[in-house]
């Protein structure tokens, strides 16, 4: 994971690579580094924790950077969070620093060779591993030192060089890593991300696998592994100039959390056609003929996307009648898809980085599969690499724990759903009668964010616990798994999300006055059920809190407390009973004085395997 940024051509470089590296924190956060140079010597500056931390410290050095600086955020793979493991790494003489980020996977046999050639190692890193090998190719230039070196290394990765030879220069590389280059008046940046360039920044070159780039003020030269140049037009990028702020929140989950209903009417605007009862989808890049051909669909996530995923593949299922599967993209990626003739693949990322979900995009394209993207970020590898593209519209989804994008990819699936059965048996009347629902939900949403101080209060009882189950069937089954999900990330409590009907196999036996049960009842088709799996739990001193939307005497003996949700149709429901499971995690983690918006050990785009 991990990010890198950095600028050639800019007086105060450090305040500009620092500014980048604030919106690259979403790959991690554990520590931070930055380097430049300073009388023709490598300078740099390192530290634990946040890249408020960092930046005070160069503050306090009095650390401007002479035209160029390079900066690095982590999130620990090979070696704990400590100073020493913090980027930049240098080689033992201090004259070449780097910044990585992903993996070397055959960094333990590096590491013996460099070591039996009397070579030192401050780090437990991999990273550390590079910075020597190419310092010890170094004859005359950086490049030709890099690119000697490349060859040794194996894993997926992008890295950014500097060298005292040479001040004016970076040098960057990538294989199966994000890496893009901005320029804008003679200064020229390189990020993990475009959306971190300044908003100036418009034209932006993304490194293709295996390519290495020099960066020098206002230049930018790309060549392949042989050196060979190679031209390439520059993209012009829409920036969106995101405010970064929380304003009177404490935190960016709950504004997160807040802003949903006009997240949802963002996704929905000008993508439904009421008088035909469908929905109208720009961006998918397949043609009607093609859309009707679809004979089975592959959905593709991990985390809160995967979550969503499956609400969607109920969501086709139910409403197009064409068989879809859902998988964990860091499970399918290794698994040798069989992939037939009709399949369209969905692969479902908030970021468009996660690396187990391009990876197995990448895999399913090389099987001829058409693949579309649900996503919130412009720009990123998803957004490239996909054939077709629905955007989330969430807008800028801060905090770790997604709360927004997750509503945002449910409602997008189900317009897509709402489509693909109205080209097949739905008809308009069903149709219509689905949109209506749709466009009732933000206000929905909006009832529940309005009691929200009840939950709240409830949570103030439910905070002292340990361990939760969380149940639902059918619709309320992914929610289950999504609300858990959000509880053990941001409140460090453990949380199991199951489907009811299963609990009695087994988990059952967890079940006692010290382990609550949070029940999602909101599915009317399977309520019935449900009330007796909650009747099991009773019956064995499990104290339970339910998600409902009806009469709260239909769970009279069976529910302890209530979080009252609007009733809708059950695909729509899980959207309502989400949010209601968010406010819980929330008001939860609050009380127990937790990290809400950077748990830790956790990063917003995971892009390591
Ligand atoms: O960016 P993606 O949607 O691909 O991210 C996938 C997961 O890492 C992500 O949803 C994660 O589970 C969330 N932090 C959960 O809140």
């Amino acid at each position: 994971m991990c990010g890198i940024f950095g600028c050639v051509g800019l007086d105060e470089s450090v305040k500009a690579v620092l500014s980048g590296l604030r919106r690259l924190e979403y790959r991690g956060y554990d520590s931070a580094g930055v380097c430049t140079f300073s009388n023709d010597k490598i300078i740099f500056e390192k530290q634990v924790g946040k890249i408020s931390t960092l930046d005070e410290a160069t503050e306090k050095k009095g650390m401007k950077g002479n035209k160029l600086a390079l900066a690095h955020t982590r999130w620990a793979t090979h070696g704990k969070p400590t100073k020493e493991n913090a980027h930049p790494h240098l080689d033992e003489k201090n004259t070449l620093a780097l910044v990585h980020n992903g993996i070397i996977e055959n960094h333990e046999v590096l590491r013996r060779d460099l070591k039996a050639k009397g070579v030192k190692f401050l780090s437990d890193t991999d990273s550390e591993v590079i910075a020597h090998l190419i310092a010890k190719d170094f004859e005359e230039d950086l490049l030709g030192a890099v690119q000697r070196s490349l060859p040794l290394l194996e894993g997926s990765f992008a890295i950014g060089v500097i060298h005292e030879k040479e001040p004016n220069t970076i040098i960057a590389f990538c294989k199966d890593a994000p890496l893009a280059v901005g320029m804008n008046e003679g200064v020229t940046y390189l990020s993990s991300d475009p959306n971190a360039f300044p908003s100036e920044v418009k034209n932006v070159v993304f490194l293709s696998n295996g390519e290495i780039a020099r960066l020098q003020a206002g230049v930018l030269e790309l060549f392949d592994g042989d050196l060979t140049p190679i031209q390439r037009e520059s993209l012009i990028i829409e920036r969106h100039d995101q405010v970064f702020s929380k304003g009177d929140y404490e935190h960016y989950t709950l504004k997160e959390i807040d802003e949903q209903p006009m997240a949802i009417r963002n996704a929905l605007f000008n993508r439904t056609h009421y008088d035909f009862g469908t929905a109208t989808l720009e961006g998918l890049n397949l043609s009607i003929h093609e859309l009707l051909e679809v004979e089975r669909v592959l959905i593709l996530g991990c985390g809160t996307s995967y979550h969503a995923g499956i609400i969607g593949a109920m969501m086709i299922e139910e409403l197009a009648r064409v068989p879809t599967q859902i998988e964990i993209a860091s499970e399918y990626r290794y698994s040798n898809p069989i992939v037939l003739p009709g399949t369209l693949v969905i692969a479902i990322s908030q970021s468009g980085e996660t690396a187990d979900t391009v990876a197995a995009v990448r895999e399913l394209k090389t099987k001829g599969a058409p693949v579309l993207w649900i996503g919130n970020v412009q720009g990123s590898t998803l957004a490239r690499e996909a054939d077709g593209a629905l955007f989330l519209r969430a807008g800028p989804e801060i905090g770790v724990c997604s709360t927004k994008a997750f509503t945002n990819q449910v409602v997008v699936l189900s317009l897509f759903a709402l489509m693909m059965g109205r080209m097949r048996h739905l008809s308009r009347d069903e149709g219509k009668a689905f949109l209506d629902c749709l466009m009732r939900l933000p206000d929905e949403v909006q009832t529940i964010l309005d009691r929200k101080g009840d939950i709240a209060k409830l949570a103030k009882k439910y905070a002292k616990y340990d361990n939760f189950f969380f149940l639902g069937r059918r619709y309320m089954y992914p929610v289950s798994l999504e609300a858990a999900l959000k509880l053990k990330e941001i409140s460090y409590i453990n949380a199991n999300g199951y489907p009811a009907g299963e609990l009695k196999h087994g988990p059952i036996a967890l079940i006692n006055e010290s382990c609550p049960t949070v029940a999602f009842t909101t599915n009317q088709t399977t309520f019935p059920k449900m009330k007796s799996n909650l009747q099991e739990v009773k019956a064995r001193h499990g104290l339970v809190l339910a998600v409902s939307s009806v009469d709260h005497r239909a769970l009279d003996g069976v529910a302890d407390d209530l979080i009252q949700v609007p009733q809708t149709i059950d695909p729509l429901a899980s959207v309502l009973a989400s949010v209601a499971g968010q406010l819980l995690a929330y008001y939860i983690a609050l009380e127990r004085g937790a990290n809400i918006d950077q748990p830790r050990n956790l990063a917003k785009a995971v892009t390591v395997e």
